[in-house]
């Protein structure tokens, strides 16, 4: 049985899930009319991994015995300009989702709730993995800089690429 405070603490990060996965599918949609398709292919696959993410929490809730609401969500602002602001926001984004993450994880051990906490494990390894694409990918861009052959070459490769797959290379490099 989860804690009133657990189950509301789970629920705003319910909330921060879907939130992340309509953020990313408005910047793939940007990416999308901007002609990045392979960008855009990327994003929709991490719009479509944070849908995942929110689901896996819902089921968490109800498996717990919790009320798990549908969140309403806030209208994305898309505020990029360039392929590379797509990516900044990212890491940007993911970095508030690690810092909700750890918010969280602290709540479950001042309520004594060790269930949870061993559940939360697999996003505090997630986040790792997915600031460490960002970074990885933000690295890449600034070694490209304004060369258009690069960038072709990048959205080529980065539309076959998922979150995990940049994750692992960048910590085998
Ligand atoms: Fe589910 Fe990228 O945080």
């Amino acid at each position: 049985m989860l804690s009133k405070k657990v189950e509301k603490a789970l629920n705003d990060q319910i909330k921060m899930e879907g939130n992340s996965s309509n953020y990313y599918l408005a910047l793939a949609c940007w990416a999308d009319m901007n002609g990045f398709s392979g960008v855009a292919d990327f994003m929709y696959k991490q719009s479509d991994e944070e849908r995942f993410h929110m689901l896996k929490l819902m089921k968490y809730v109800i498996e717990r015995d919790g009320g798990a609401k549908v969140p309403a969500y806030d209208e994305p602002t898309v505020n990029v300009k360039t392929a590379t602001g797509v990516f900044q926001d990212l890491y940007k984004h993911e970095l508030a989702v690690t810092e909700s993450i750890n918010k969280l994880v602290g709540i479950c051990l001042s309520e004594n709730d060790y269930t949870t906490h061993n559940f939360l494990q697999w996003y505090v390894s997630e986040q790792l993995e997915e600031e460490a694409t960002a970074k990885t990918i933000l690295d890449k861009i600034k070694l490209m800089g304004d060369d258009k052959s690069a960038w072709y070459h990048f959205d080529r490769d980065i539309a076959g690429l998922t979150v995990t797959s940049v994750a692992d290379a960048g910590a085998g490099a």
